[in-house]
């Protein structure tokens, strides 16, 4: 749990308009593979609700706000983003579940693999036995 963590990103403050950016093996600890993007989300929906074996993630809320839960099979803590030049990182093998979307909002979420079916985890109970054993 301990390696899920806040990384502020560069933010270059502007009268313009500020600027941020994220590059690989220096803001985040791994990698760009993919990234992909979660939009219209209707209010109440819970995205998420999975473990990866292998995939390490970096997600950004673009605009707007949610919620993310985080479980490393023993304890849940969670972390609010709504900001653009902040994201957390997780790590593999640990649950999550993106929440409280906000109108509008854009979560932005950088990946260290392909997609790939064979890496999720989808089901909880089958998570925490991992865990646990
Ligand atoms: P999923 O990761 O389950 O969504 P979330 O975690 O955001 O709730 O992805 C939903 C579906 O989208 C998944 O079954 C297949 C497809 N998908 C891809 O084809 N490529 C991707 O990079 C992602 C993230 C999902």
């Amino acid at each position: 749990m301990e390696d899920v963590r806040i990384i502020e990103l560069p933010k270059f403050e502007d009268p313009r308009g500020n600027l941020s950016f994220i590059e690989e093996n220096d803001h985040i600890p791994f990698k760009i593979k993919r990234t992909y993007w979660i939009y219209d989300v209707p209010g109440g929906m819970t995205r998420g609700g999975h473990a990866f074996k292998e995939q390490q993630e970096f997600i950004v809320a673009m605009s707007g706000s949610f919620d993310v839960y985080i479980n490393d099979g023993f304890k849940e803590q969670k972390f609010s983003l709504n900001r653009s030049y902040y994201g957390l990182y997780i790590p593999e093998g640990i649950w999550r579940e993106m929440r409280n979307f906000s109108t509008n909002s854009l979560a932005i979420v950088v990946s260290s693999t392909d997609f790939s079916e064979d890496d999720y985890i989808r089901d909880i109970n089958d998570f925490k036995k991992l865990k646990k054993s």
